[in-house]
């Protein structure tokens, strides 16, 4: 690797004031897979203090002890490659508590934590709702009757909220009678993502940009979000919900609207999320007449990855079922910016590769000058690598240099986050749950906003239902179904894998 003179260690993190923490759900998987490690890391880089408390609740009845052994436990086995130094767990280990307890359940059981709060009610405090949706408004109701909601109460609840519009309101209204909407963290993960909070600043912080970021100069925009893994334990929920409620709903509507909102006029949380609802109204709305036009549903089918041979759909939910494992769509925002840019996007499970990307594709320039010698223009094409390789890409048409006349190659101005930056920089779930402790509201879902993104997501849902829309097929370790392709092919069109060039 070259020596770059950019390269820098990240600032120095400032610590956050003491908190107190409870994990409802904390002996599940996001417990364990992401919250405590999250916090062990922010802790270890000194910005949780020792007078953190971070209460671990389930049902199961442990001890503190068995609790903390159980989050190493699995520390280590879903961060194998890390080590983790016996004295600094044993350090932040003292942090953790345990309680048994059904949050479900009004009674008794509360008592330890009535306890554990008393004299506390100053220090702020988080109710993590690593359950599922069904229970948030239970949750939250007993947490107020046990008397545990005070001032400085604040409470997170994780995607999905709810599976439709309907259902969604309904957990809003619940958590919604107990908890003021600005004291509701509703996290998307994605929010937390370095390369995605740098959307905002690759955009409005650089001059040259924003002037062409519009349907006078781009063409269209493509929206990836590839996994490799298939749906893991998770076969009961996603067979129900499904690759457009679980990930388009959320994760790339997202992305879509940091991508094409009006620059907000400054970072506050409502500022930018009044930006972000405009584009979520301004979808243009799917039907059943235009459903198969601009929409491809499909399954993966046995195939290999990484050379070793995975199973389908079907036999990873042990059913037949009829939600999708692979959705790619093509979405028109009915706005001045954005006349006739279409924004292509797809997501799915078992395809070729882990990736996530955005592509502005730029239009061609208005006078070839070099077609005369036989070569197809290519328009400069903007690449922002989200996850993994973090980076930004822009493609621009050079001379390839020697002799012989004016031919062209197409050549990268390239950004590495692995070059340019020396820091290892936080996961989603450390970012986001500092900016919890923080009261920084900026990288969660607002209700309108999760809200008006349903009302798109249902209509599409709908629509497939009456139009009896078909899902395809798709070998396990591909970029999806031949469909898909298509729907590109018909704009004359094809979508673009940053990690093919
Ligand atoms: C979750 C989805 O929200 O995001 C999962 O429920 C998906 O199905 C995950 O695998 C992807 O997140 P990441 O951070 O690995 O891209």
């Amino acid at each position: 690797m070259q020596d770059n003179p950019h390269r820098k260690a990240a600032a120095q993190l400032l610590p956050v004031e003491p908190f107190d923490l409870v994990v409802f759900g904390a002996a599940g998987d996001l417990s364990l897979r992401k919250l405590i490690p999250s916090l062990f890391h922010r802790w270890r880089d000194g910005q949780i203090g020792k007078a953190t408390r971070i209460i671990g609740v389930s049902r199961n009845a442990m001890s503190a002890q068995e609790f903390r052994d159980l989050a190493l436990k699995r520390f280590q086995t879903y961060h194998p490659n890390e080590t983790i130094a016996a004295e600094d767990w044993e350090k932040f280990s003292k942090l953790l508590h345990y309680i048994a307890l059904d949050v479900g359940q009004q009674g008794e059981t509360w008592k330890a934590l009535q306890e554990l709060f008393a004299g506390a009610a100053n220090t702020v405090r988080i109710f993590y709702l690593a359950l599922p949706p069904a229970i948030y408004g239970r949750a939250s109701k007993n947490i107020a009757w046990a008397g545990l909601k005070t001032e400085s109460s604040r409470v997170v609840l994780e995607k999905p909220i709810g599976h439709d519009l309907a259902s969604a309101r309904a957990i809003n209204d619940a958590v919604g009678a107990v908890f003021e909407e600005q004291k509701i963290f509703r996290i998307d993960h994605y929010l937390g993502k370095e390369t995605v909070q740098n959307l905002i600043v690759l955009r409005f912080m650089n001059s040259i940009f924003e002037p062409v970021w519009n349907a006078n100069a781009i063409d269209h925009v493509q929206i990836t979000v590839a996994e490799a893994i298939g749906v893991e334990g998770r076969a009961n929920y996603y067979g129900k919900a499904g690759a457009l409620r679980d990930m388009v709903q959320n994760h790339l509507l997202q992305l879509l609207c940091l991508v094409s909102m009006e620059p907000p006029f400054n970072l506050d949380a409502d500022i930018v999320r009044d930006e972000k609802i405009k584009v979520l109204r301004a979808l243009r709305p799917m039907t059943p007449d235009n459903i198969r036009a601009v929409t491809v549903r499909g399954q993966y089918e046995q195939g290999a990855i990484g050379g070793l041979a995975v199973n389908s759909y079907e036999e990873d939910l042990g059913a037949a079922v009829t939600s999708e494992s692979f959705v790619a769509l093509k979405a028109n925002i009915d706005n001045w910016r954005w006349k006739g840019v279409p924004f292509y996007l797809r997501t799915g499970k078992r395809m070729q590769s882990r990736r996530s990307q955005i592509i502005i594709q730029f239009k061609e320039v208005a006078h070839n000058l070099i077609n005369s010698k036989g070569q197809a223009p290519q328009p400069t094409r903007l690449v922002i690598r989200l996850q993994p390789d973090e980076g930004v890409q822009l493609l621009l048409v050079t001379k390839d240099p020697g002799p012989g006349g004016m031919r062209l190659r197409y050549v990268p101005l390239n950004l590495s986050y692995a070059e340019a930056f020396e820091a290892r920089y936080p996961d989603a779930y450390e970012r986001l749950l500092m900016a919890v402790v923080r009261g920084d509201l900026g990288l969660f879902m607002r209700r309108d906003e999760v809200e008006t993104a349903w009302q798109w997501v249902d209509k599409i849902l709908t629509s497939w239902q009456k139009d009896a829309t078909p899902i395809h097929g798709y070998a396990a370790g591909t970029d999806g179904p031949v469909q898909s392709a298509m729907l590109l092919d018909r704009d004359k069109r094809e979508w673009y894998d940053a990690a093919a060039e």
